[in-house]
């Protein structure tokens, strides 16, 4: 919290959802705050809503009826086309813009708001999409512009990212960081880039998923459940396109594709076009990928596991990745399995593979054993929750089946896919891993703020390098090449970033001299 000497009056230009949460914040922090816009009704309404949200923080207790009020009063609003208009703004050391989202508008208002303010008053942009450098370009003094990029809902969303724009001053951010911190704010800082960080490090999670889907290896909720039940997110990428709506997914997934000059990292999935026009939009039309009844969303029901726990089939486990093999051992004997451990499988054996970024064709030849007989478990994560297996073209459907019935049961869910270097969810958290390091190359921030960024802003249980750190560099190099083996497709190529920390077995958080 501030002192008395550096008591701030802080500016809002845009009475919107955003422009709403920045100014209520700052009251809230004890700044005097102006909020301007040019409609006078949204005015009239942003104010009475944010007394109303101040207000029903006191009714709960968690700040005082006096604070609340003295907040409240702290909030001038002033409609722009009328006296005084910009001269509100005379002074405040900082201004935000949050309206809308259109480069000429934000223009109109930084020249009109520069003829008002003093020289060394900070001006920023909420912007999400837009460069903040362009937006810049606009200003007299474009070293005391930057980015200031707060998450909806601004109250609850406590991250921001302070975006330094190609001419804008170390000075200006710095400004910005301590300011954030005076609103009870996380600062993040990031260069001007497309996404700049947050919405960057999102690349991997939607468009990976869509790729699984688009090549008919599992259906959307099958890939929901493995990265909720296996892999700790609290929503699937699909539950969370539903919950963002195709239509705002759809075209930050175009916009920060072609910003980067169609870089194949970020490609999105061609069947997501069509949804949008067909109008499956999410929850917001009552259908995206899931259908809502009264709000609720409906899940298809898995398959059920086949009860088929004694086979009369040793299993053999290929090991090929030992630890991934004993671990998969060490779970198959809790269930009574009988093994075959010799060097390569008898005739009637079920043959378990364990790969990391193959799927089972490859790893099935590379091992020389009957593919018909293989099937393959994503041994990267804990097996108690959920497993996924997954077979080739070739597996005996039987085969299938008894493995499937082997691995399921007593608590235990079995998701089974068509073949997928990687499966699902190695494969998604190989590319969240190697978007973050090459965020990390790009020195677009530093490692410390990319996970605190993809943790707060996306809400993933942990950050891109400390997940690339705790399965190991090495590993997710090893799928990322398996998958670029596989596809061809420079989509997979690992970052620089990651390939030199894994090669030299340091740290991802590794930044070097
Ligand atoms: P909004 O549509 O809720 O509000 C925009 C406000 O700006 C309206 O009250 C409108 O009357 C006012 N406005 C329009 N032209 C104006 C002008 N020339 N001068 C003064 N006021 C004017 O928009 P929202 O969602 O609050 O977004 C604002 C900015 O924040 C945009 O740049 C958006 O990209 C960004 N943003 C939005 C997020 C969101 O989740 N809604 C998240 C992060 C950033």
């Amino acid at each position: 919290m501030m002192d008395q000497s550096d008591s701030k009056t802080f500016g809002v230009i845009g009475a919107g959802i955003m422009g709403c949460g920045i100014a209520q914040i700052a009251a809230q922090a004890g700044m005097q705050v102006v909020l301007g816009d040019l409609d006078g009704a949204a005015l009239e309404k942003a104010h009475a809503n944010i007394a109303k949200l101040i207000r029903r923080l006191a009714e709960k207790g968690r700040i005082s009826a006096a604070d609340a009020e003295a907040a409240i009063a702290r909030i001038s609003t002033v409609q722009l086309d009328k006296a005084p208009g910009y001269a509100a703004f005379a002074p405040c050391n900082v201004v935000v813009e949050a309206v809308v989202e259109r480069m000429d508008v934000k223009h109109s208002v930084l020249v009109s708001l520069e003829g008002e303010v003093s020289d060394d008053c900070i001006i920023a942009t909420n912007t999400s999409s837009l460069s903040v450098t362009e937006f810049a370009s606009a200003a007299r003094l474009p070293e005391r512009v930057a980015g200031y990029h707060f998450f909806n809902p601004v109250p609850l969303m406590k991250l921001v990212e302070v975006v330094a724009g190609v001419l804008t001053s170390p000075k200006t951010a710095d400004r910005l960081v301590d300011i954030a911190r005076d609103l009870g704010h996380m600062p993040v800082r990031a260069t001007d880039t497309p996404g700049f960080l947050v919405n960057h490090a999102g690349r991997a999670f939607g468009p990976e998923g869509l790729r699984i889907l688009t090549e008919g290896i599992a259906d959307h909720a099958d890939i929901d459940r493995v990265m909720t039940e296996a892999a700790g997110f609290r929503m699937g990428p699909f539950e969370l396109f539903d919950l963002i709506g195709l239509d705002i997914s759809h075209a930050v997934m175009e916009s920060i594709y072609h910003q980067y000059h169609e870089e194949p990292r970020y490609r999105p999935a061609a069947l997501v076009a069509p949804r949008r026009a067909a109008g499956l939009l999410g929850r917001k039309t009552g259908r995206g990928f899931y259908v809502y009844a009264d709000g609720v969303k409906q899940v298809p029901a898995e398959n059920p596991i086949p009860d088929l726990k004694d086979t009369g089939r040793p299993v053999w486990i290929s090991s090929r990745h030992a630890d991934l093999a004993a671990t998969l051992k060490e779970y198959l004997a809790t269930r009574g399995c009988e093994f075959d451990d010799a060097a390569t499988p008898g005739p009637n054996s079920l043959i378990f593979l364990t790969p990391l970024g193959e799927d089972t064709t490859t790893a099935a030849l590379a091992e020389g054993v009957d593919p018909k007989r293989a099937v393959a478990v994503d041994c990267l994560l804990p097996l108690e929750r959920r497993l996924t297996l997954m077979h080739s073209p070739a597996t005996d459907p039987d085969f299938l089946a008894s493995a499937c019935g082997i691995l399921g049961g007593h608590g235990t869910a079995v998701t089974t896919i068509a073949d997928s270097p990687g499966f699902i969810a190695q494969r998604v958290l190989a590319m969240i891993v190697n978007i973050g390091c090459d965020i990390a190359q790009q020195k677009i921030a530093t490692p410390g703020d990319i996970d605190l960024a993809v943790e707060r802003g996306l809400g993933y249980p942990e950050g891109p390098l400390k997940l690339g750190d705790r399965i190991g560099p090495a590993r997710i190099l090893e799928i990322l090449d398996g998958l670029y083996a596989f596809y061809r497709d420079p989509r997979y190529r690992p970052s620089p970033w990651l390939i030199r920390r894994a090669r030299l077995g340091l740290s991802l958080h590794h930044t070097g001299p």
